[in-house]
């Protein structure tokens, strides 16, 4: 089915764009803000590109006006931005309110709701409290009353506007490349046990932010809210080998089951990971498993903490089966497998990100199996690209009809898309390096000059443009005929 026959149906759909504090604000230290694990990585560490940091970013922090105007131009529905915890908080706690940094998101909100554009807000995009880190972080319980007291202070604050809440942003990125790799902020290499203990407090405390919510604001307020998990597709190597099947279906379980499972299911772990993690403990000898166990009360907590399901979709990767071996204790090992990149696939700037959009239809089908037919929103999905925004709208075209088909014809329920990123921004361990904005930023200029890219690109005979087409009418535009797909292709 070509996606011309399929337009028009959607245009009610969330349709929307995304960026995040640390990646686009700046301001690092403007008007009180205090710092938080990334401004104090970035500005110690050599592992970033060029020495990059956010201290600056797209600086929108002090360029509010002109991000409002774009986003006004891309005519999206919303618009998915995240709350610097630091900024509101400095020392992470209600007694260190910042009402400067209170104003400068009342500001955005307001100007959001002027445009008619819905505020999907992320209360925490990893960008933690450096004051909070002193006392362990996440590896501290307490972290659950803390977090908790901050968002409670955002549903008073700004829940009178927003009604589509994020608690955390990808908590397993959080807990594996935070706490296991250690390449990430607070820089914890061990691989084997915090990942699991961090996990477990980041879905408590998503949890107790969700009963908050729902019993002090929903209301009156009338919102949403929600988590935005991170999930590949797993594709087995060989779908006619039942253990190749399982393991892929392992796969998932880990990354996305392991925070999807208790949230949306029954308030506990996959049996996967209860399993493999159990058994593998006590091989090596350990008196108990490294995966901690929820108390039933925990259990009933946790379970249905979730209006919809947010996922941020990136990639595919295809998985076979491996023993793995017993040292070093490892989340990673655990999952007896083996990764490798898609072979058929185009590829996108950052090495293991192919580009291979039928992963997508898949994922939201496993999805709609696993966890009863929730109501999904793809909350970030996008792609690096070298040199040529071309290949970008290629695959933002190649991603949404592939979503369009998992929703017209698998009968998924999609409600909304959301496409990464807004514009350029500081992309984490790859600074400036490798760039997912749909507008261009000028990081040399200190003014930060935002240019459309191709894809946006405006003319007589072209309007509106590309980027805008797909995301408003979610098809791609008429005049993009083969022969301008062919003068792309050749230039
Ligand atoms: C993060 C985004 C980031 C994207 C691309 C995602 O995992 O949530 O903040 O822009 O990766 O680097």
């Amino acid at each position: 089915m070509s996606i011309m026959t399929i337009t028009g149906k959607h245009k009610e759909e969330n349709w929307g764009i995304s960026s995040s504090a640390y990646q686009i604000e700046g301001g690092w230290n403007a008007d009180g803000k205090g710092p938080s694990i990334w401004d104090t990585f970035t500005q110690t560490t050599d592992s970033i590109p060029d020495s990059a940091n956010g201290n600056v970013a797209c600086d929108s922090y002090n360029r509010l006006n002109e991000d409002l105007y774009m986003l006004r131009a891309l005519r999206v529905k919303s618009y998915r931005f995240s709350l610097s915890w630091s900024r509101i908080f400095p020392d992470g706690t209600r007694k260190s309110l910042n009402q400067k940094g209170v104003d400068y998101y009342n500001r955005l909100i307001d100007g959001l709701i002027a445009y008619n554009i819905e505020p999907m807000v992320t209360l925490y995009h990893w960008d933690l409290p450096e004051a909070l880190q002193k006392v362990s972080g996440w590896e501290n319980a307490a972290m659950i009353d803390i977090f908790n007291d901050y968002c409670d202070f955002c549903f008073a604050t700004f829940g009178d506007r927003v009604k589509f809440w994020i608690t955390i942003n990808q908590p397993q990125t959080i807990a594996w490349s935070g706490y296991g790799l250690g390449n990430m902020p607070p820089n914890v290499v061990d691989p084997g046990y915090r990942p699991y203990i961090v996990a477990h407090n980041l879905i408590k405390a998503h949890a107790k932010a969700y009963h908050t919510y729902d019993d002090k604001y929903r209301q009156v307020q009338g919102g949403l809210i929600s988590i935005a998990l991170n999930a590949d597709w797993f594709e087995p190597a060989d779908v006619n080998v039942v253990r190749e099947v399982v393991t892929a279906d392992r796969a998932m379980q880990f990354q996305l089951g392991w925070f999807a499972h208790p949230i949306f299911k029954n308030g506990d772990y996959p049996d996967a990971l209860k399993w493999q993690v159990g058994n593998k403990s006590e091989i090596q000898g350990l008196p108990q498993s490294r995966l901690p166990s929820f108390t039933e009360e925990e259990k009933n907590f946790i379970k249905g903490t979730a209006d919809v399901f947010c996922v941020n979709h990136y990639t595919t990767r295809v998985v076979s089966y491996l023993t793995a071996e017993l040292q070093p204790h490892s989340y990673e090992w655990d999952r007896d497998l083996r990764e490798t990149d898609e072979p058929d696939s185009p590829t996108t700037a950052i090495p293991n990100q192919k580009a291979v959009a039928w992963g997508l239809r898949r994922l939201l089908n496993w999805i709609k199996e696993e966890y009863g037919d929730p109501e999904i929103y793809i909350t970030e999905n996008g792609a690096a690209v070298e040199w040529d925004d071309f290949e970008r709208v290629m695959f933002y075209k190649a991603y949404i009809d592939e979503a369009l088909k998992a929703y017209d014809l698998d009968g998924v329920r999609l409600q909304g898309y959301t496409a990464t990123a807004f514009m350029d921004s500081f992309e984490w361990l790859h600074g400036y390096k490798f760039l997912f904005g749909l507008h261009h930023v000028d990081f040399t200029n200190p003014d930060r000059p935002r240019t459309p890219k191709y894809g946006l690109s405006q003319s007589q005979t072209h309007p509106p443009s590309t980027h805008t087409h797909i995301l408003f009418s979610n098809s791609i535009a008429v005049y993009f005929t083969p022969q301008t797909v062919c003068e792309q292709l050749n230039k």
